[in-house]
């Protein structure tokens, strides 16, 4: 038996350097996102994950480059084929819109007080429906739970589908119970979209069970990459993140 070809990389870093207010955030990040598979990005706090996901989508300049095997122009201000669901909505939530309202803004060029057509209305519908949250069309967006808002955007990042989904902290508005449910939905959208995922987390269960892939950041470096049941050890763990950790994994009730 020939062995398996490893997976072709859909986006290489070489020695990507990032600064920002004169200082250097990022430093000689050299990393690949496999194609097709879900990797995660784990490091402390301030190591630089949300800095890393913002250059690729070319927010903050580089040094370095940022290669893309997927054939779109990623050199524009936002690139195409991204869809990106950041760590926090720097518009304000408690807009007196509804989620159809917010949805029609990005998916309709018409203005909103013409009304929204019913084909936009149609592809709202069903852009709330594969994410899971078909009953929040007319809440308005400040009525929506922390989950129910990270699906809002996750619907409107797949639209229209991304060849990469970056996931700043999704769960983090998301209970114990809702967790592996929003999980088990990004793992569909990766296996049955071939959406390839790069998503930031604190929860190690989750990436031990999901990821394929691990990319460890400290002090704005690699510390190291590879599949999680090489990565994940309490060794590998206290290098990442000073202390020591050890993995007792979930265990989720039916
Ligand atoms: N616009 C900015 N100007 C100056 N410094 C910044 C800016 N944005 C982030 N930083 C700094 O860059 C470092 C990395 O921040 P970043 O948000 O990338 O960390 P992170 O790993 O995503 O952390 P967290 O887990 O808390 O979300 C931090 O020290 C932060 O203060
Ligand atoms: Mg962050």
């Amino acid at each position: 038996m020939t062995p398996e070809a490893p997976a072709r990389p859909l986006v290489s870093l070489r020695d990507l350097g990032v600064e920002l207010g004169g200082r250097p955030i990022l430093r000689g990040v050299t990393a690949n996102v496999a194609r097709g598979s879900i990797t995660a990005l784990i490091g402390l706090n301030g190591s630089g994950k949300t800095t890393l996901l913002r250059a690729l989508v070319n927010e903050y300049p580089h040094k370095g480059t940022i290669q893309f095997h997927c054939g779109h122009d990623h050199t524009k201000p936002y690139p195409e084929a991204i869809g990106y669901v950041p760590q926090r909505l720097t518009l304000d939530a408690r807009l007196p819109l509804t989620v159809a309202d917010f949805l029609a803004l990005t998916l309709s060029r018409r203005p909103l007080f013409f009304g929204i057509s019913k084909a936009t209305t149609a592809k709202s519908q069903s852009m709330l429906e594969r994410v899971g949250v078909a009953e929040c069309m007319n809440v308005p967006v400040e009525g929506l739970s922390g989950g129910q808002l990270q699906r809002v955007l996750l619907a409107l990042a797949l639209e229209p589908r991304p060849e990469l989904l970056l996931l700043d902290e999704p769960a983090a508005g998301i209970d114990f119970n809702g967790l592996k449910k929003f999980y088990e939905l990004i793992a569909s959208i990766n296996k049955e979209l071939g959406v390839t995922v790069l998503l930031v987390s604190h929860d190690l269960n989750m990436v031990q069970t999901y990821a394929h892939d691990v990319l460890c950041l400290r002090g704005g470096s690699i510390q190291c990459q590879g599949p999680p049941s090489e990565i994940l050890t309490p060794i590998n763990m206290s290098l990442v993140f000073g202390t020591e950790i050890h993995m007792f994994p979930h265990r989720f009730g039916t």
